[in-house]
Order: C-alpha cells, then structure tokens, then sequence
C-alpha cells in the first residue's frame, strides 16, 4: 500500500504555535527552532513504560540517521508540569536521552502545546505511585517541517527500522525539493 507508507500521506493539522521554557529555563516558541526540523514527543519523567521506551527507540533513530540529524531538533514536552520543571527535564534527559531538549511551562501554556499537537493526557488516580498519580498519553511522535509545519507522525508501534526509514525519507524528500 504505498500510500500508507507515504510519511506525508495524511497530514493532520498538528503543529503550529507553542510558548514553553526549555530544560536550560529559556524561554522558547515555535519560532525558536524554525530553519531546522523538530520531532516532537509528549510524555512525563515518572512514566514508567511508554516514554522510556519510546525516547530509547528515538534516540536510535537518531543515531541511525547519522549527520541527518544535525537538520533535525528533538524535543520532549512534558504533560505533567507541576512535577517536571526544567531542573527535573534537564536531569532525566541529560543523563538518559541527551539528544532530546525537554519544554514544560505553566499549565495553562502545556494545555496549549496539547491542543495544538491534539495530545491527549489527563491525570489519573494511581495508589500505587509516589505522588498517587500517572498521566497517561499519547504515544505518537510529531515531526515539523522547518516552516513549522507537519511532515509526519510516528505510531508508537512501528519499530526502530520503520521509523528510521520513513524519517530518512522525509529528511530526504525535503532536501531534494530544495
Ligand atoms: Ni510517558
């Protein structure tokens, strides 16, 4: 089905403006990483399955891609802001995930970032956690143009090697329309 395999098949209409602070504590927009692609991922630090696995899996991509990636700014918006604070973002991605840059902000600025990616997470009771709670999300990885504007989405099923090649792909297919 070559359709479906086309990165830019099914363009939804994610993306756009965002006001957040980087995990150095600058405050950045959308603005700030045009002229390079950016590939977003939405998750916390205290998610125990569905980040850590899906940050490994983009880093690797990112290691495949090789000088590819130096087009390309990963970053890791935090859904759950009251705890991740640039300090903590800073901390878990320098330590595990050096490629990606974290951005959290006030609530009312991550609510804003969820709508214009249409990115579920909500708060759920959970006993059996520290704080009494987890946020589950969404698990799809966003990558922008460098206009600003949507190229592709990652399903979190696909493996290292789907992603990695459809990634290429779009890296490529802009580089050659230039
Ligand atoms: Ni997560």
């Amino acid at each position: 089905m070559p359709t479906h395999q086309s990165p830019v098949s099914r363009p939804p209409s994610v993306g756009g403006s965002f006001q957040l602070v980087d995990h150095h504590g600058v405050r950045v927009t959308h603005e700030t990483y045009q002229g390079r692609f950016v590939l977003v991922f939405f998750g916390f630090t205290h998610c125990r399955v569905v980040c850590p696995r899906a940050l490994s899996k983009l880093s690797t991509v990112l290691a495949r891609i090789g000088p590819l990636a130096e087009q390309l700014q990963a970053l890791y918006i935090t859904v759950d802001p009251e705890r991740d604070t640039p300090e903590v973002m800073r901390a878990f991605l320098e330590n595990r995930y050096p490629r990606f840059t974290g951005l959290t902000g006030t609530r009312a600025e991550i609510d804003a970032a969820k709508r214009a990616f249409r990115v579920f997470a909500e708060r759920r009771l959970d006993p059996n956690e520290p704080d009494g709670y987890v946020v589950p999300h969404t698990a799809i990885s966003y990558v922008l143009n460098p206009d600003g504007k949507y190229a592709a989405h990652f399903i979190d099923a696909l493996d290292e090697t789907e992603v990695t090649d459809r990634l290429r792909m779009v890296l490529r297919a802009h580089a050659a329309s230039e």
